[in-house]
């Protein structure tokens, strides 16, 4: 096999906001993995466990508490000059939940796409950039005479096209998309999925997308990480995560994804997750242990057994 090339490696990353002393939220406390290029990595958890947190930090939009992201082995939070800090923005872009409130109601279609192709000086006059504008539309299932519209003559579909054909114009390798379906129709989510696949596949992009569930990040996803207040605490393939969830946070997100068949859904049990049920020792450590190869859960040292031997089993 190959060996696979990390994109990113994101080392102990916190993130506190001091909302006036002593109330400190550790949106991100001490978080560590790798993405790899061409690969998808889902980040799921519930509402306020520092997804968000978790991508805006990755791409410096805040300064770290503690810890770091290396780009290609190059620090992203260590210190970089100018031009450095341009090209790492280029690199790097975001698709966000809200297709409407992240354009800019008063600006044309084109004004929209093409903002990162003026930052970056990427055209050299006004007609290749249009020309730019109208490549993009297409790229992402719209044309050109949608050029000169505005936000709200779309459907939220459309607006999350527009979004990611914006990300798009800066050539970039690497694209966070946070929630980026959650806000469309369930018939459209598919769309945007099978959108955002097929331009990975073209232009060999690596995403974060980042998910309040996991009905829909199976899709794309080729591992997914779960999270829990400000922590990774399970970290697996896709396919492996699902069929073997282990720390039990996972099972109960599982528990929760909806089936089609009625008659399954009668018989459904949510299984809640109660984190007393660790019950640790002082001295026990709780870090992210890998219970198969590729397959790491937060756990202490008698967990990992308890985990392994559910495996044997
Ligand atoms: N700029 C901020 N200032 C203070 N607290 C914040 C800020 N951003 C997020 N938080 C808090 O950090 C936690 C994680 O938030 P967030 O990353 O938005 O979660 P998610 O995206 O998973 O819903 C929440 O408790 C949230 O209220
Ligand atoms: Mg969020």
């Amino acid at each position: 096999m190959q060996k696979k090339e990390k994109l990113l490696e994101i080392r102990n990353l916190k993130q506190y906001f001091n909302i006036g002393k002593p109330n400190e939220v550790k949106a991100i406390d001490g978080i560590s993995f790798d993405i790899y290029k061409g690969e998808t990595l889902g980040l799921v958890g519930e509402s306020g466990c520092g997804k968000s947190t978790t991508g805006r930090t990755i791409i410096r939009l805040y300064d770290a508490t503690e810890g770091d992201v290396f780009f290609k082995g190059e620090s992203v939070h260590g210190k970089k000059s100018r031009s450095e800090l341009k090209k790492f923005n280029r690199s790097i872009q975001m698709i966000f939940q809200d297709p409407y409130a992240s354009l800019n109601p008063r600006m044309k279609v084109s004004d929209i796409i093409a903002e990162g192709i003026d930052i970056h000086n990427l055209a050299r006059n006004g007609k290749e950039r249009m020309e730019q504008v109208y490549s993009l539309l297409e790229t992402v299932g719209l044309n050109r005479e949608h050029a000169n519209r505005y936000p709200h003559e779309f459907s939220g579909g459309q607006r999350q096209r527009i979004g990611i054909a914006r990300a798009l114009a800066v050539q970039p390798e690497f694209i966070i998309a946070d929630e980026p379906i959650s806000a469309l129709d369930v018939s459209i989510q598919a769309q945007v999925v099978n959108l955002m696949k097929k331009l990975q596949h073209e232009k060999g992009l690596t995403y974060l997308f980042i998910a309040h569930d996991l009905s829909m990040v199976k899709y794309i996803s080729d591992r997914i990480g779960v999270m829990y207040f400000g922590k990774l605490v399970e970290l697996a393939p896709a396919e492996e995560l699902y069929s073997n969830p282990l720390h039990p946070y996972t099972q109960s997100l599982l528990s929760a994804i909806p089936l089609p068949d009625p008659e399954f859904e009668r018989t459904r049990r949510r299984k809640t997750y109660d984190p007393s049920s660790h019950q640790y020792a002082d001295h026990e450590e709780v870090i992210m242990r890998e219970v198969k190869p590729g397959h790491f859960v937060h756990c202490s040292e008698q967990e990992l057994k308890k985990y392994q031997a559910q495996y044997k089993s």
